[in-house]
């Protein structure tokens, strides 16, 4: 078990952990890597924890069936809702994502940074206790109602998503907001239609490239970091709409429709 060829396998309630997967990709090219979309059950965001706990379980579990080494939450109401379970359960590293406050709230000039999010992070203990830690920082936080279902139907220029954005983000604005923390793997794929609405001042924020950096630390830390100079495979499965995940990758790369 855990060799150090086994595969570091990723999973998300649906195309948006590929943002994560993009990074750890670029910083491990050599890695093997195995993500999972679980877009039949997308959004996970306004889940009752118990079932956000229920599906990570599944989809590590699929994971471990197929020998990963490692497990990458790349899904933040997955993390925030689930990854202490996982942790309990599973004899496995996992690595979580969580909402780039730090970096935000160190930055900020205006004292002021907004965070965009599903209900479930926004909801969640471990969110909580992070904001915690920054009490002089006036954190304006916004529910990303819809956004995930329409980046699910592959609608990411749609007038709807467009109309969506403007209403989250317009009292960011009027709050004077300087960094912007994207709290969902799925909305690195919004940054473009962000920007059309943010004035150029405010910097958005997400945790791809913080997480690749952890993983590979964890990686060298536990002694699985897969040494080989060849470039790493990846397997794409989804269990619902492949179209879309295709599309995200670029159709770059395979991806198998699997019931899971
Ligand atoms: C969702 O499934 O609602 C969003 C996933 C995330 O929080 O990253």
């Amino acid at each position: 078990m855990n060799n150090t060829t086994n595969p570091i396998g990723l999973f998300d309630s649906g195309v948006g952990g590929t943002s994560i997967w993009k990074e750890i990709h670029n910083l491990l090219p050599n890695e093997n890597t195995i993500y999972l979309a679980d877009s039949r059950n997308a959004p996970y965001g306004m889940r009752p924890k118990e079932e956000i706990v229920e599906l990570s379980c599944k989809n590590t579990e699929f994971l471990l069936e197929q020998n990963c080494k490692m497990i990458v939450v790349a899904c933040n109401t997955a993390t925030t809702n689930a990854i202490k379970e996982l942790r309990a359960k599973y004899d496995v590293p996992f690595i979580g994502i969580e909402p780039a406050i730090k970096p935000a709230a160190s930055f900020t000039k205006t004292q002021t940074i907004g965070i965009l999010a599903t209900k479930g992070t926004l909801n969640s203990e471990l969110f909580h206790k992070a904001v915690l830690n920054y009490k002089d920082i006036k954190i304006v936080e916004q529910v990303g109602h819809g956004l995930v279902k329409l980046i699910e139907e592959g609608s990411l220029e749609s007038a709807e998503m467009k109309e969506l954005l403007e209403t989250y983000l317009e009292p960011m604005i009027k709050a004077n907001i300087d960094y912007l923390v994207l709290g969902c793997s799925h909305y690195p794929y919004l940054i473009p239609q962000i920007k059309k609405i943010l004035p150029q001042s405010v910097k958005i924020i997400d945790s791809g490239e913080a997480v690749a950096k952890q993983t590979k630390n964890v990686l060298i830390y536990q002694d699985i970091l897969n040494t080989s100079s060849q470039r790493g495979y990846t397997t794409f499965y989804t269990n619902s709409n492949p179209a879309v995940l295709t599309n995200i990758l670029e159709n770059k790369y395979e991806v198998e429709e699997k019931d899971f």
